[in-house]
């Protein structure tokens, strides 16, 4: 089982990944209510860098069969627009019971998948990478890329994590008002500020050292998407 600093950011994770109803009526951060970080105390306030709220336009898209989301606890976004075909996986049995019914969720390692190779035509990751610490976003490309089959696509929404700025604010607060399916949902999402940035370059090389193409990439604000292609050919683009 890993622990170390992962564990601190899915303490994080889960205080503000928390359902939707709670949320909605407490648009205070809720990393300030209900965080805990690596020695089981909420952060102090002045810890929290809050951003601007922003909204995400997420577009429906096309897909067939199942869809594998990583992370998909919490709001279970990708789950909610659909429901049918999502397996949602996450570290977190709370943040899987937690989120919308519908998908098929089951508590799994994003770094240590159990599917066989080439399960899936599509996989998302929707605001997980930026949870997980350097080596395991780097683990987690590589097994999503094993469990895509040949042409399969990789869908990555995230933000962009400026490297840390200051010296006492070492959390960063993404407000996000999602939008989809006609509705709106408002959440936050929060983590530690890193080390070095995790910019748009940063992810793309890390999907390209995976083995991925990428085929689109698009900046609206503080986050990004980006669309990942499994080569059609086996073994081509493997590293
Ligand atoms: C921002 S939260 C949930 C975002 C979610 N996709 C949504 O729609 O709201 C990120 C999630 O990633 C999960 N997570 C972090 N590291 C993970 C890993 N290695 N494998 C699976 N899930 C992970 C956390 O438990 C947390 O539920």
């Amino acid at each position: 089982m890993r622990l170390p600093f992962s564990r601190t950011l899915i303490l994080l994770a889960v205080a503000v990944c928390a359902p939707a109803t709670a949320r909605a009526q407490s648009p205070t951060p809720a990393a300030q209510q209900a965080a805990h970080d690596e020695h089981g105390e909420r952060p102090a306030p002045e810890r929290i860098h809050r951003y601007d709220r922003q909204t995400v336009v997420l577009e429906d898209f096309v897909a067939e069969g199942y869809i594998l989301d990583i992370g998909g606890g919490g709001e279970g976004i990708i789950g909610q627009l659909k429901p049918a075909q999502v397996v949602a996986i996450d570290l977190s049995a709370r943040e899987l019971t937690g989120a919308p019914p519908g998908p098929l969720k089951i508590v799994m390692d994003a770094t240590d998948l159990k599917f066989l190779d080439e399960t899936f035509g599509t996989a998302t990751s929707f605001f997980t990478f930026m949870y997980m610490k350097p080596a395991d976003q780097e683990r987690a490309a590589r097994e999503l890329h094993r469990v895509l089959r040949p042409g399969g696509r990789l869908l990555v929404w995230d933000v962009l994590l400026p490297a840390r700025f200051d010296p006492v604010k070492d959390i960063a607060l993404f407000p996000l008002d999602i939008t989809f399916m006609g509705r709106t949902v408002s959440t936050g999402y929060g983590t530690f500020f890193p080390e070095k940035a995790h910019d748009l370059p940063y992810y793309l090389g890390m999907l390209e050292r995976a083995g991925f193409t990428v085929t689109a990439q698009k900046i609206e604000g503080r986050t990004f998407y980006v669309e990942a292609r499994k080569a059609r050919t086996p073994n081509a683009g493997t590293p």
